[in-house]
């Protein structure tokens, strides 16, 4: 049996630079910081209201009056920009609540701007939360008619802007919307809106909580015939193309975790900003794994979100915003 000494000695040492906590900062190529984070919020009709969601631990339905002294500690905590989804009190065929001038996302704006000027409010810009059958278009005949809907996502997006969004986020996934929402904007005087289109979303699994929490399953079907097949990575760089092409200034892709390949894919593809979306079904996950003292939820939360800046993301939206922003780097003193 050879002997210790007998053995090669490494000629090469990459331990040296994972020593110390010092030299592993100074050689660290990810940085996480708070001004990565985007925070979604939950916006309810009722009043007075903070309710928790509880496929969402830590996630609460907000009320108009009670949403901007929230969005008051998320400022603080040095995260630019929140993300609002509706819970509007009547559906109906056409979402009309997704582009009435008083609905649930108009007022929030208003008032979140009011109280928290420098706080970026971003606004989802889809339907299904408004819709009674949960499809993110018209419906007619079991099928989602694509034109139609165009006309209802512009003046949707019109509205979020006359109420003081400062940038404009379709959701939906029908075809020519960022160009019809650009074309609705600019011609409302709203030129200087951008948008952040996801334009990489996927049919996924994951977005099981967050469609508890927004009450907008589809009462029939699913979406597989406008979001992504999970199998596609040439269709997210058409996707994103298109999208870029008809005037996206941001583009998205959804979820994060299991397309991390793609995150990487549009990143190189692109020099705009890329957004990934940490979506409700990889929160909750973690949540629940951590709960049960699986994981470190701490740990592993940071982790993930690291992963997905190493992915290539410049933006992260995610539901662990507020928790993890006091545990980073900002550009706060
Ligand atoms: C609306 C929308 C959804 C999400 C964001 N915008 C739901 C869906 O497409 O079914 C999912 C977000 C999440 O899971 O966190 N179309």
């Amino acid at each position: 049996m050879a002997t210790a000494t007998s053995l090669p000695i490494p000629a090469r040492r990459p331990r040296r630079l994972r020593r110390t906590d010092t030299l592993r900062r100074m050689v660290r190529e990810t940085v996480l910081a708070s001004e990565h984070l985007i925070y979604p919020l939950f916006i309810t009709h009722e009043a007075n209201t903070c309710r928790p969601i509880p496929s969402m631990p830590g996630n609460f339905h907000w009320s108009v009056d009670r949403v901007a002294a929230e969005c008051e500690t998320v400022a603080a905590l040095g995260i630019p920009a929140v993300l609002l989804f509706g819970i509007p009190a009547e559906k109906d065929a056409v979402g009309a609540g997704a582009y009435d001038p008083h609905g649930v996302v108009q007022a929030a704006v208003r008032e979140i701007k009011r109280v928290v000027p420098e706080l970026l409010v971003i606004t989802d810009v889809c339907l299904c939360e408004y819709t009674d059958h949960g499809h993110c278009g018209v419906v007619h005949e079991g099928a989602v008619l694509n034109d139609p809907t165009l006309r209802l996502l512009a003046e949707t997006a019109v509205s979020h802007a006359e109420a003081g969004a400062d940038i404009i986020a379709p959701s939906d996934m029908m075809d020519g919307r960022v160009a019809a929402i650009r074309h609705a904007l600019d011609t409302a005087g709203f030129d200087e809106v951008p948008i952040l289109s996801y334009a990489a979303k996927y049919a996924s699994g994951f977005y099981g909580p967050f469609r508890d929490a927004a009450g907008s399953a589809p009462q029939f079907g699913d979406r597989r015939s406008y979001q992504m097949d999970p199998a596609n990575r040439r269709e997210a760089v058409k996707e994103v193309l298109l999208d870029i092409d008809e005037g996206a200034d941001m583009v998205m892709v959804k979820p994060a975790l299991a397309y991390l390949d793609i995150i990487r894919e549009i990143k190189e593809l692109t020099r705009i900003p890329v957004a990934a979306y940490n979506v409700s079904g990889e929160y909750s996950m973690l949540k629940a794994a951590a709960a049960n003292g699986w994981i470190d939820g701490e740990r592993v939360m940071l982790e993930i979100l690291t992963g997905i800046r190493r992915a290539g993301a410049d933006l992260i939206i995610t539901y662990h915003a507020k928790e993890a922003a006091p545990l980073l780097r900002g550009d706060r003193a």
